[in-house]
C-alpha cells in the first residue's frame, strides 16, 4: 500500500460516517495525484582527474620499481655474464646470499610441494623455475630451456625490497622500500665469469676487484666506486668503502637524498638506472667532470656525466623517472609493532630528543631530517668526512629516522642485524646515542641515553 493510500484510509475512518462514498472513491490508487518519484540518488562527487592520474602513476611506478630492468641485461648478461653463474646456483645458496622469493608469485601447487618437502632446494633447476615464475625479487631472468639462463637483468627491488618471511625465511610477501640488508651484492657480482671490463674500468686486476667485492658484506654496496675508482678509501671503523642499502620509504618531504646528498630522488634514480644498473638511458651531470674527485667518471673514455643511449637505441629510463619517483614518495615508513619498545621510556626520550640532547636541531619532526637544506659537515656529528668527500658537496645528509626498526626487522642473517650511519660503523642504536653523547658533550645519564634509544625505536 502506498503512503498516500494509507493516509487516505486514516482520513476515511475519521470522516467515515459523513463521506463514505467519497472515501470509497479515494481508496482507488489510480485516482488522484501520482505518488512523487523517489528521491534521485545523490550525484557522485566529481572525479578529480588529477587523482585518477595519481592512482595510475602509482601503479606505473610500482611496476617500474619492481620489474623494470631499463635494458640492463646488456651489462649483466652480455658483458659480465652473471646469467651463467646464477644458472648454477641452487635456491638454498641464493637465499643465503640474501636473494628473496615473492611467495605471491608461487602457484598453489608449488607451495603445496614445497610444504610437503617435494621441491629440491639444492637443485639449480629449482632456481631456474623460480626465475621463470618471476618469483625472485629484483631479478628478471628467463631460462633457455636447456638448464641455462637466456637473459638476466636487475631492478630497483633487488636492493630496496625485502619479504616478510611469512612462508619461510627469505620467502614471503614483498615489502617495497624496506632495504634488503641480507643481500650480499659483492658476493653475487663476484660470481660473474667476466669481470674484466669492470676491473679495466677501475684500473685494477680481477683478483683485486674480487677482494673489494668480497669486503662489502651483506646489505652494502659502493655506488661511488664506479666514479672515483677508490675502493680502499674507508674510515678505520669499518673494512670497506661500501654504504648500507638505505630504506626507500619515509622520504616524502625530505630534501636531499642519499647519505651524502647527491641530489633529488629523480636525480639519483636516473644516476642509478643508467650508471649503476647499466640501463639504457641518458644521464647528465657536469659535476662528474671533476677529474680530481671522480677520475673514472671524468675520464674521456667514460665521460659518465654525459651519457646517452647507444646510437639509434631508445632511452629506456627517462620516461619512467616521473612514475618511479612518485611511487617512492608514496612508500610509507612502517610503524613499529606494539611491544617493540617501552612507550613510557620513549615518551621521556622524546623530551630529550627535542630538548637536552639537541637531536631535533637537525632531525626535525615529523620529517626527522632538517626542514630545508639538510646537509652537514662530518665534524658536526663527530665523524670524518671520508665518505662525504666522495660526493659533490662533501657533506652528509641528515638521515630521516622513521621506520628505523624495519632496517633489519626481516633479516635472516645475524651478521646483517643493526648497523647505523652510512657505513654501519655503529652496531646498535645504543652505540649511536653513546657516540652523540660524547661527540656533542651532552652529559646524558645512562638512563637518559636508554630513553632516547626507546624513542628512536618508536619512530
Ligand atoms: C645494488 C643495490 C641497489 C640497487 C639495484 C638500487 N639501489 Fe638505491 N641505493 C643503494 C645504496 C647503497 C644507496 C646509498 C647510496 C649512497 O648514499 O651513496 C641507495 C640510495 C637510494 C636512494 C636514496 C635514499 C635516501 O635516503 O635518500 C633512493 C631513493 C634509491 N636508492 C632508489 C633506488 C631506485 C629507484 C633504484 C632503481 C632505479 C635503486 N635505488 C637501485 C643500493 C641500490
Ligand atoms: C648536526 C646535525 C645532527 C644532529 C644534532 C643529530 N644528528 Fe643524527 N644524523 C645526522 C646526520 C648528518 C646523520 C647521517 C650520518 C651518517 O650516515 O654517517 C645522522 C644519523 C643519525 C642516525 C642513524 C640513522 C641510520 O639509519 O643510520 C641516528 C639513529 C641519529 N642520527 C639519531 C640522532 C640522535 C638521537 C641525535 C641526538 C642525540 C642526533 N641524531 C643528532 C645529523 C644530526
Amino acid at each position: 500500500m502506498s503512503a498516500i493510500a494509507f493516509r487516505s484510509r486514516i482520513a476515511c475512518s475519521i470522516v467515515l460516517a459523513a463521506a463514505l462514498a467519497a472515501c470509497t472513491a479515494s481508496k482507488n490508487d489510480n485516482v488522484g495525484p501520482p505518488p512523487p518519484a523517489p528521491p534521485a540518488p545523490p550525484a557522485p562527487p566529481p572525479v578529480d582527474p588529477n587523482k585518477t592520474a595519481a592512482d595510475k602513476t602509482f601503479d606505473d611506478g610500482q611496476k617500474i620499481f619492481r620489474s623494470d630492468t631499463f635494458g640492463d641485461e646488456a651489462f649483466w648478461t652480455n658483458t659480465i655474464q652473471l646469467n651463467k653463474a646464477i644458472a648454477t646456483v641452487d635456491p638454498t645458496t641464493a637465499l643465503s646470499v640474501g636473494l628473496k622469493v615473492d611467495a605471491d608469485a608461487l602457484p598453489a601447487s608449488l607451495v603445496a610441494d614445497i610444504k610437503a618437502g617435494k621441491v629440491d632446494l639444492k637443485a639449480p633447476a629449482t632456481t631456474l623455475a623460480l626465475l621463470d615464475l618471476d618469483a625472485v625479487v629484483g631479478v628478471k631472468a628467463s631460462s633457455d630451456g636447456a638448464g641455462g639462463i637466456k637473459s638476466l637483468g636487475i631492478t630497483c627491488a633487488l636492493c630496496h625490497s625485502t619479504v616478510d618471511n611469512s612462508f619461510a625465511p627469505g620467502i614471503g610477501k614483498r615489502l617495497d622500500g624496506w632495504p634488503n640488508r641480507d643481500l650480499n651484492v659483492g658476493a653475487i657480482v663476484s660470481l660473474a665469469p667476466n669481470l674484466q671490463p669492470v676491473a679495466t674500468l677501475l684500473g685494477v686486476d680481477v683478483p683485486t676487484l674480487k677482494s673489494v667485492l668480497t669486503s662489502w658484506g651483506p646489505g652494502k654496496y659502493d655506488a661511488e666506486i664506479f666514479l672515483d675508482g677508490n675502493p680502499t678509501l674507508h674510515a678505520p671503523e669499518v673494512n670497506s668503502s661500501a654504504t648500507l642499502i638505505p630504506p626507500a620509504y619515509g622520504l616524502r618531504g625530505v630534501n636531499m637524498h642519499t647519505y651524502t646528498g647527491w641530489g633529488s630522488i629523480t636525480q639519483w634514480n636516473a644516476f642509478v638506472a643508467v650508471l649503476e644498473m647499466h640501463g639504457q638511458g641518458s644521464y647528465t651531470d657536469t659535476r662528474l667532470d671533476n677529474s680530481a674527485k671522480f677520475p673514472v667518471a671524468a675520464a674521456p673514455a667514460n665521460h659518465m656525466g654525459h651519457t646517452v643511449p647507444p646510437a639509434g637505441q631508445p632511452d629506456l629510463v627517462t620516461s619512467k623517472l616521473g612514475a618511479l619517483e612518485f611511487y617512492e614518495l608514496a612508500l610509507e615508513a612502517p610503524t613499529p609493532p606494539a611491544g617493540s619498545f617501552d612507550a613510557a621510556a620513549a615518551k621521556r626520550g622524546e623530551a630529550l630528543f627535542t630538548g637536552a640532547a639537541k637531536c631535533a636541531t637537525c632531525h626535525v619532526a615529523p620529517l626527522y631530517t632538517d626542514a630545508g637544506w639538510n646537509m652537514h659537515d662530518g665534524a658536526e656529528i663527530g665523524i670524518d668526512n671520508i665518505q662525504a668527500n666522495r660526493s659533490p658537496d662533501g657533506k652528509y645528509r641528515t638521515t630521516p629516522l622513521h621506520g628505523l626498526f624495519a632496517h633489519d626487522a626481516m633479516t635472516t642473517n645475524p651478521a646483517a642485524k643493526g648497523r647505523y650511519y652510512h657505513d654501519g660503523r655503529f652496531a646498535t642504536l645504543d652505540d649511536v646515542v653513546a657516540h652523540y653523547n660524547t661527540a656533542m658533550s651532552l652529559a646524558l645519564s645512562p638512563a637518559e641515553q636508554s630513553d632516547l634509544v626507546q624513542y628512536l625505536k618508536s619512530l
